[in-house]
């Protein structure tokens, strides 16, 4: 038997420089473990409460001293005692006392990092990787990693109003091989840049941010990177989009509007719900893409509809703010058929407990689940075992530069080698390119 003796929290930093939780938890035997807590910028509105001071005389009113008071006081009080193994039942303490439907009394930046540094040093305690852990005998799949090397929208200072423009590595042999496919991309891609007079320095998730003047030649530049690396676009390397269409979408004429092509002076479209649905169609038809997420605005359920028609059996289609990882939101997705897709982000809903119950949602409802990171991160890896242990073969985790992005990937490559022969890279999407073309051979 182990307990927890305590349960502390400290502000840390985020990859953004803003404040954000850790904490560090050390049972009876004195195993101590800690977990930190991602941020994201695009954040969908349903989403639990990530829990700011407002003061702002303080990192500009985005301090986190409340979330940290609650964690050394209201949680630790309520959890030290219990069983270190008891995940499931900590996880619900801490949901009952918070009391509230969004965690907005505790905040869920203080809820979650108890919820993650409890698994850690109950791995620790177990003497199993983390992975191991929380997967039990049967984990074995390493996920297909989607790498986000032009950065848009709110994540960069530049003129594309999509927000990640993403490579799928579906025909490596491995995951470590999947990873050298996707390096040999970016640098190409960073060679291409330069040659072109465009820049090449990354925005917040680590991919490059350059002035383009519309999401086609993104997409060609890849095409050319992926070419010029060696690989046969749409057979080896697939593409993927965040077009997190949320962030685009004006409320007063409810039309999708290309905002930065606009404030730039470039030619910018205005797209009608269904108009937005068929242009995603459109460049579906183009380019070798098996997959986007937020298409359509997260409250946008009708247009969702539409895009599922439309797309639902072409290419995966990933619900992040429109689900927030949330089981409820996700149950209301799969008798709506919408989406065919579920993001998960640990912080969107607060507790490992309730990420791993959307996740086996999606997995036993015929939905794919993208494991994922926030735009604003840090030096923790918990994603990386997670997308393991949950056997969920996708993973974004940002690009191919910047240390909060790598340790993710480079988590995955020893989890790889911890895994030898038992270990298989799988991609999970049902539509991937390659999976079509093995199936018409
Ligand atoms: P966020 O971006 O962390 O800023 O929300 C990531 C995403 O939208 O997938
Ligand atoms: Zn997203």
């Amino acid at each position: 038997m182990s307990y927890i003796r305590s349960i502390k929290a400290l502000m840390i930093l985020d990859s953004r420089g803003f404040p954000t939780v850790k904490v560090v938890v050390t049972t009876d035997h004195g195993i101590v473990a800690e977990a930190s807590v991602p941020s994201g910028a695009s954040t969908g509105t349903l989403e639990a409460l990530e829990l700011r001071d407002q003061d702002s005389s303080q990192y500009m009113g985005k301090g986190v001293k409340q979330a940290v008071s609650h964690v050394n006081s209201q949680i630790a009080g309520l959890l030290v005692g219990e069983h270190i193994f008891d995940q499931e039942r900590i996880d619900k303490m801490m949901i009952e006392a918070d009391g509230t439907e969004n965690k907005e009394r505790f905040g869920a930046n203080a809820i979650l990092g108890v919820s993650l540094a409890v698994a850690r040093a109950a791995a620790h305690t177990a003497n199993l990787p983390l992975y191991r852990y929380l997967g039990g005998c049967h984990t074995f799949m390493l996920p297909c990693p989607m790498m986000n090397i032009i950065n848009g929208g709110s994540h960069a200072d530049n003129s594309l109003d999509f927000q990640e423009f993403m490579i799928r590595p579906v025909g490596a042999p491995s995951f470590s091989e999947a990873m050298r496919w996707g390096s040999e991309v970016f640098h190409t891609l960073k060679k291409i840049l330069k040659s072109k007079n465009l820049s090449s320095s990354v925005g917040d998730e680590g991919g490059f941010a350059p002035m383009l003047s519309s999401n086609e030649e993104a997409l060609e530049l890849i095409l050319l990177a992926i070419e010029s690396a060696g690989y046969r676009p749409g057979e080896q390397i697939s593409l993927a989009l965040d077009c997190a269409a949320s962030e685009f979408f004006d409320k007063t004429s409810t039309l999708y509007v290309e905002e930065k092509f606009k404030a730039q002076g470039l030619p910018f479209a205005e797209r009608t719900s269904e108009e937005q649905a068929d242009y995603l169609a459109q460049l579906v038809e183009r380019y070798p893409i098996d997959s986007i997420e937020d298409g359509l605005h997260e409250e946008d359920w009708k247009g969702w509809g539409y895009l599922t028609e439309k797309l639902g059996k072409k290419i995966q289609l990933v619900g992040d703010d429109l689900l927030v990882t949330n089981p409820k939101l996700l149950a209301k997705a799969i008798r709506q058929k919408v989406a065919n897709s579920l993001l998960v982000k640990c912080n969107q809903i607060g507790t490992l407990t309730e990420t791993l119950e959307a996740i086996r949602l999606a997995q036993t409802s015929g939905y794919s689940a993208v494991v994922s990171h926030r735009s604003g991160e840090t030096e923790d890896s918990f994603i990386a075992d997670l997308s393991v242990a949950a056997n969920t073969g996708q993973i974004k985790a940002g690009s191919l530069s910047r240390t909060d992005r790598l340790v993710k990937y480079n988590r995955l490559l020893s989890i790889e080698a911890g895994l030898g022969k038992c270990g298989r890279y799988q991609d999970s999407n049902p539509y991937s390119l390659e999976k079509k073309k093995m199936q018409m051979a």
